[in-house]
């Protein structure tokens, strides 16, 4: 199955929201292989969005996202980088549909939240988790759900 990289921003953190987003995670059935508690450097930081180098938000963006903890993570299963994107949202919480986690809590662009592994970024799910997480920081097990899930 397929493996993604999921992040709650330091907005979700301090607000106290890691809890009810990762519950939608495990309510969908997706299985979660690795989890940490951490502070972002901007070395991190800037190789984490190094896409969005040069644009007028980076700095911004890298100052938020190494201001105080973020709580990282990788989920697995069907589908998965597809999936979870589809319940996070939009990137503008306003735009973002209710029942999506950034349409169901957030309102401004600059506090979206959490973030996901873009789908239509082929590879960025493995290089995003090759960057948060070492090998054995990551699990291998069986759900003993999984019948009960997928055909
Ligand atoms: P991430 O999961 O955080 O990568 O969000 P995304 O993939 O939905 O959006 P994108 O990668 O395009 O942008 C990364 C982050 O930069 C977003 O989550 C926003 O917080 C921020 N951002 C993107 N575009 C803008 C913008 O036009 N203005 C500002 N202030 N921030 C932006
Ligand atoms: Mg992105």
């Amino acid at each position: 199955d397929e493996r993604t990289f999921v992040m709650v921003k330091p907005d979700g953190v301090q607000r106290g929201l890691i809890g009810e987003i990762t519950s939608r995670f495990e309510h969908r059935g997706l299985k979660l292989v690795g989890a940490k508690a951490i502070q972002l450097d901007r070395e991190l930081a800037e190789e984490h969005y190094a896409e969005h180098e040069g644009k007028p938000f980076f700095e911004g963006l890298v100052d938020f996202i190494t201001s105080a903890p973020v709580f990282a993570m990788v989920w697995e299963g069907k589908d998965a980088t597809h999936q979870v994107r589809r319940m996070v949202g939009e990137t503008d919480p306003a735009e973002s549909p209710p029942g999506t986690i950034r349409g169901d809590y957030g309102l401004d662009l600059g506090r979206n939240l959490i973030h996901a592994s873009d789908h239509e970024d082929p590879g960025s799910n493995e290089r995003e988790i090759e960057l948060f997480f070492d090998d054995d920081e990551l699990l291998d097990y069986e759900q003993v759900t999984a019948e009960w899930q997928y055909e």
